[in-house]
């Protein structure tokens, strides 16, 4: 029998994800939105693909969390993205109520599911299903780290014009501007990017990482980016349903790892079947411990500000 994941926000990152899980085999999916028509829609449509892109998995649309039971993982993706005249706060706070209400709802249903939150903000949302769901930490893991890294590695390619697979790279801290690239640990062919590039272009690459989600809106100008989100939250779901153990940067609750408590913030994990296995603790020097430290005072003051 296969696996049965739930995606919640038929938007362009939840069905896309739903799209590559179901090639990939990875797994049944039940996708669930709250515009009537749309997760019954994108299922359906996603169904009459199989044949073509030959692949079992079965992809269903529902309002109604029962047919998400039994599920191994959710994926939260639901959510606002701002509107003209609401602030940064406004967002937040609606988001919050919409992620706590997706999780209420699915916990009911899938009690040992293990909850992965692509909404945003993205840390202060993980802290929401944290706190809604009453998970141990283990179970409720964000994801940004890993698509955050993954730019890096495009731009890290695009300059010494080598394969993305030959490049590694790492960017931990909140998905916020205060993010933490960390060019000692990003590699090609493991030598480290210091050592092959000059300091002004590591830094362009490190500031086009910071506002790599930026880029692509201003272009894009009605949505955000969804291709490289969703390959990454499925990199994250097969990571868990293999029990790989891959060593990924994602957002998970720190309680003293990092000189960091009660705050939910990227960093190295090994993932795999339950979830967060290990936090591994990389030694950081003191410029970048310190970015470390204030990307986690920025999600914190959105942490305070949620009526929990
Ligand atoms: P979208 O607007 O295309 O899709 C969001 C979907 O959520 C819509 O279909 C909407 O109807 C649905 N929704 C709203 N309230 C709901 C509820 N209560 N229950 C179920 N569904 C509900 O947005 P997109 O582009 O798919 O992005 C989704 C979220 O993921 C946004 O918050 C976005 O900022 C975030 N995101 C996070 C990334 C990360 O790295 N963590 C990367 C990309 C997007
Ligand atoms: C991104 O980084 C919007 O968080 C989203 O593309």
């Amino acid at each position: 029998m296969r696996s049965r994941v739930t995606v919640v926000g038929a938007g362009n990152v939840g069905a896309t994800t739903a799209q590559r899980i179901a090639e990939r085999e990875l797994a049944d999916v039940v996708l669930v939105d709250v515009v009537e028509g749309i997760p019954e829609g994108k299922a359906l449509d996603l169904r009459e693909a199989a044949p073509v892109e030959r692949h079992d998995a079965r992809v269903v649309g529902a309002y109604d969390y029962a047919a998400t039971a039994g599920s191994e993982i959710v994926v939260i993706t639901a959510g606002l993205a701002r509107k003209p005249g609401m602030s940064r706060d406004d967002l937040l706070l609606k988001n919050h109520q919409i992620v706590s209400s997706v999780v209420e709802q699915a916990v009911k249903h899938s009690p040992d599911t293990l909850l992965l939150v692509v909404s945003n903000p993205l840390d202060a949302m993980v802290y929401t299903a944290l706190k809604t769901s009453g998970f141990p930490r283990e179970r409720v893991i964000g994801m940004a780290g890993v698509l955050d890294s993954a730019r890096m590695r495009s731009f890290i390619a695009e300059e010494l014009d080598v394969s993305v697979e030959s490049t590694h790279a790492f960017v931990l801290g909140g998905h916020g501007d205060a993010m933490v690239p960390l060019p000692r640990y990003s590699t090609v062919a493991g030598v480290p990017i210091t050592r092959l590039m000059k300091k002004e272009r590591i830094e362009h690459i490190v500031d086009r990482t910071r506002n790599g989600g930026a880029e692509v809106v201003a272009l894009l100008k009605t949505g955000s980016a969804f291709y490289a989100p969703s390959s990454c939250v499925v990199e994250m779901v097969e990571t868990i349903l293999h029990d790989k153990k891959k060593i990924l940067p994602c957002a998970v609750y720190l309680q003293g790892e990092y000189g960091i408590r009660d705050c939910v913030v990227g960093v190295p994990v090994k993932l795999g079947a339950g979830g967060l296995k290990q936090i591994l603790e990389i030694d950081l020097e003191a410029d970048e411990a310190a970015a470390l430290e204030r990307s986690a005072e920025a999600v914190r003051e959105l942490i305070a500000k949620l009526p929990l």
